[in-house]
């Protein structure tokens, strides 16, 4: 096959070949990050199910791709599907569901594969937990935590009335499991099933992140096919119960599922999936025999009733030249010429009108539309491929816009207003870059406008 390269990125992680998905295992061992994910080496399809692996000390050197855990044995023979790693007694133990198809009938089967730390490839793995009574066979994504002295798995599930929910298994001697119950909330109608939970706690609350499937839209929530949130507040593990507030969206962008997230020294780190299970229709990179990238790394820290995302301090080693610094006032417009793609924009605008900032290529237009009477934000992508826009919709506070967007060659994140939304999306312009532009119905001003060049992660 002949591979386009066209649509390469330079700083997300994706494959040379084959799909990914859902990171997993998210861990960081003696100051080396292993990130794992899942991994269709020899196609497009979601099928195939691998777990590989790249490792990193610093979010800028990574490691060559490798698989890792591969669909072998028969607890697992149609897919390794997502799950979580962690050290127990010096050894790396992988969690995750087996995947298993007789037939058309899905059966699925919780494993636990111990890895020997001086070979990353030889692995004995073992079933610990079927499927409980009471449930469909959606059961998968386990999570690992500890409470006390016992290991603790949470996982998703969808019950008999086909409603998600999230269960924890318990063991002693991560031999014999035990079923601890359904997590109560108050998410008793919330979707047909709650995929890759995680369990993670900051100072003085606990966060329920997790991917709710079959969510309709309401309003400006939920415009995605399926959805990536939280609910925080106190998880009391006696009662294995949530007392919680309000779901929220992790994400306003066209791209982003199935986040992991992990904590370490302090710092809470996240990883998300750029894709989405099920769309009708593909990526062009699927034609090149390769689809979907990881987003960057980011680090969550809660304020209030709400987590922020912002991205990873390294990523400011990425930044090899300062293209633009600038501050200007009073102006309408505000055109820089850009031809490289790997870009780094940091923006603050006070704004009274209706303003876009838009990534023009060559007429194909990337742009972000903020109203501040509406108190509306509109990421818009002209996509030439299929001949129509699409756009994303969120509500943004106040008139003050404050942005920081990574721009890969087929990737844009947006982190908005120091961390309180993202927008992440993948798109495929068929033009070059030619510039980036600000422009305003009312002259505003632009305190600080800074653009740099990136480096590829190596
Ligand atoms: C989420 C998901 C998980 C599953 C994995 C399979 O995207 O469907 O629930 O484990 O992907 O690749």
């Amino acid at each position: 096959m002949k591979l386009n390269n066209q649509w390469r990125n330079h700083f997300h992680i994706e494959m040379a070949k084959g799909l990914v998905n859902d990171p997993n295992g998210l861990c960081c061992i003696n100051g080396e990050y292993k990130i794992f994910y899942q991994w269709n080496p020899a196609g497009c399809e979601h099928k195939n199910k691998h777990w590989g692996l790249v490792k990193t000390r610093d979010f800028v050197h990574y490691t060559k791709p490798r698989l890792v855990l591969k669909p072998d044995q028969p607890i697992d023979k149609d897919g390794c599907y997502s799950g979580t790693a962690v050290m127990l007694d010096q050894q790396l133990h992988l969690f995750y569901t087996g995947n298993v198809k007789h037939e058309d009938v899905r059966i699925p089967h919780q494993c636990m594969a111990v890895l020997d730390e001086k070979d990353e490839l030889q692995f004995k793995k073992a079933l610990i937990v079927g499927m409980p009574n009471g449930y469909t066979a959606h059961f998968r994504d386990p999570f690992y935590f500890k409470m006390k002295d016992l290991h603790c798995l949470l996982l998703g599930i969808q019950n008999a009335d086909l409603k998600g929910r999230a269960v924890v298994y318990t063991s002693k001697d991560l031999k014999q499991w035990e079923f601890y119950g359904e997590v109560k909330t108050e998410l008793e109608d919330f979707g047909y099933m709650w995929e890759c939970p995680n369990l993670v706690s900051f100072n003085d609350a606990d966060a329920f992140i997790f991917s709710p499937q079959g969510l309709k839209q309401e309003g400006l929530r939920y415009q995605n096919r399926y959805q990536s949130g939280y609910i925080l507040g106190h998880y009391d593990f006696m009662k294995n119960e949530f007392i919680h507030g309000d779901f929220y969206e992790l994400d306003h962008g066209f791209d982003f599922y199935a986040p992991q997230v992990f904590t370490n020294e302090n710092r809470t780190m996240m990883i998300a999936w750029m894709g989405m299970p099920d769309e009708e229709t593909s990526y062009p990179t699927a034609e090149d025999g390769y689809l979907y990238t990881l987003t960057l790394p980011r680090e969550i820290t809660k304020s209030g009733n709400r987590l922020l995302q912002r991205p990873a301090r390294e990523l400011n080693q990425l930044r090899h030249q300062i293209l633009l610094s600038k501050a200007e006032s009073q102006i309408k417009e505000f055109n820089f010429p850009l031809s490289q793609i790997g870009i780094e924009i940091k923006l603050e605008l006070s704004l009274q009108a209706k303003c876009e900032c838009c990534f023009d290529f060559n007429g194909e237009e990337l742009k972000l539309i903020f109203d501040p009477e509406k108190e509306l934000l509109t990421l818009k992508k002209a996509d030439f491929h299929y001949g129509k826009d699409a756009c994303r919709f969120m509500h943004i506070q106040g008139k003050q816009l404050q942005l920081q967007m990574y721009l890969d060659t087929s990737v844009l994140e947006i982190f908005i207003n120091d961390g309180e939304a993202v927008m992440s999306s993948l798109f495929y312009p068929l033009h070059e870059l030619k510039a980036f532009k600000i422009s305003s119905d009312q002259p505003f001003d632009m305190p600080a406008c800074e653009i740099w060049q990136l480096k590829g992660i190596i």
